[in-house]
């Protein structure tokens, strides 16, 4: 639609929520867990691997990528002890929704030995938002384990789903009133793939199947007893899971082998583990980084790349909106848990957003129930493997000090959130 200049408006529809989103571990600090032992163990190696690992143009940008601080969660961005401050990020941007995490190895840091004092604090955050008329989208589980769950096997044992099972009768019991949409799991095929598969997240493992199909089903057993815990107690509740969603496309469309990739590419990644939780799935969380194109040979992979942000990641919005229609048959809504950009000088984030938000528009005119999008994420935060050198906050945040500035991109992003419209 064109508006009295004559310009093209993308309207958005009412009571769409606009957003951010955020994780305990990468913002929090001070915590305790798998991967923070991890990281002790593994920073050198990861400052020493840099220099083969990424671009000579990356490695002169972000020098700190030699030191192995950089590898160190820490302090993170002290979010815990500053809510306050990132409240006022939110506010300040006009948000109408705040994706956040709270974290298993805080508030149970042994097995059974619940501190409910990190309880109160974090019903406190979230008394916070809905007084300022905030949503609130809580994930449950964003990656790290407490140590005392990974002692006894982690992700692959089936006890997980046990002791999974009691920490969250707990949150619901404690937090449930102040929740408007429940994500149980964070990825879950990311950790799959770098921590079973390619070796690069906790706990290293290379090709090792067998872990690989246990932690799938475990994933599984846990989605769908929390979807029954949390419905028992608020059988209205919204809960689904964030998946990471990658748009595949061959890239000659009359290769056949390349054709066929591609489909089992997007089945395995976007569609598999859905199809598993189907039935306990009240809306889809979609988070969108990746477009591959794919060709028949080793490494079956070749981006054109014509734009690649801070870390590498191609610019292709027009991915999301291949995701989104694939996804439409679901028939559910939809919310964007996650979309955005590592860009420390901010040069491309405010396009970035606004050709995403487009064909988002896009996917809405022809049927697909988007009902929000969050941004990822509202302050820079913890990598995990590559630490603190890549730079997705629409706040930039000085490690020293802790405060929060306002990148230029956020004028943009509230005036988006503001008037529930983009240009
Ligand atoms: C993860 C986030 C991460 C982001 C950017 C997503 O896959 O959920 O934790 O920060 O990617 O790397």
């Amino acid at each position: 639609m064109n508006n009295k200049n004559n310009i093209k408006e993308f309207k958005f529809p009412p009571d769409f929520l606009w957003g951010a989103s955020t994780s305990a571990y990468q913002i929090e600090g001070g915590l305790v867990n798998d991967w923070s032992e991890w990281e002790k163990k593994n920073a050198e190696k990861l400052a020493q691997r840099a220099k083969n690992y990424w671009q000579p143009w990356q490695q002169e940008m972000f020098p700190e990528m030699f030191d192995p601080d950089n590898y160190i969660c820490g302090k993170a961005m002290d979010s815990y002890n500053r809510f306050d401050e990132d409240l006022k990020c939110i506010t300040d941007l006009n948000l109408k929704a705040y994706r956040m995490g709270i974290e298993w190895s805080r508030i149970e840091p042994q097995e059974g030995k619940f501190d409910m004092e990190v309880i109160e604090r974090y019903r406190d955050f979230l008394k916070k938002l809905k007084n300022n008329n905030i949503k609130v989208v809580l994930t449950l589980w964003h990656w790290p384990l407490p140590l005392w769950v990974s002692k006894e096997g982690g992700l692959t044992s089936k006890k997980i789903v046990k002791y999974f099972e009691s920490y969250v009768k707990l949150i619901v019991h404690e937090l449930g009133d102040l929740v408007d949409y429940w994500i149980t799991l964070n990825e879950p095929l990311m950790i799959i793939g770098h921590g079973y598969i390619d070796g690069k997240f906790p706990p290293n493992k290379k090709n090792d199947f067998i872990s690989s199909f246990k932690v799938f089903n475990n994933y599984i057993k846990i989605h769908r007893n929390i979807y029954q815990i949390i419905h028992k107690k608020f059988p209205q509740a919204k809960v689904s899971i964030a998946m990471t969603t990658g748009y595949f496309e061959p890239a000659h469309k009359w290769n056949l082998i390349e054709v066929i990739i591609a489909k089992l590419a997007h089945y395995f990644r976007n569609e598999l583990f859905i199809n598993r939780i189907n039935k306990q799935l009240d809306y889809i969380g979609v988070n969108y980084y990746h477009h591959d194109r794919i060709i028949w040979h080793p490494p079956f992979k070749e981006n054109l790349n014509k734009e690649i942000d801070d870390r590498g990641w191609e610019f292709y919005p027009e991915g999301i909106y291949r995701v989104l229609k694939k996804y439409k048959k679901y028939k559910k809504p939809i919310l964007i848990t996650e979309n955005g950009t590592a860009d420390a000088r901010d040069k491309n984030r405010e396009r970035y957003i606004r050709e995403h938000l487009k064909y988002i528009h896009k996917a809405i005119q022809e049927g697909v129930d988007v009902r929000g999008y969050f941004y990822w994420s509202l302050i820079d935060n913890f990598e995990w493997a590559e630490g603190y050198w890549p730079k997705f906050g629409l706040y930039e945040v000085d490690r020293k000090t802790f405060n929060r500035k306002a990148r230029p991109s956020v004028d943009f992003y509230k005036k988006v959130c503001s008037e529930n419209k983009i240009y």
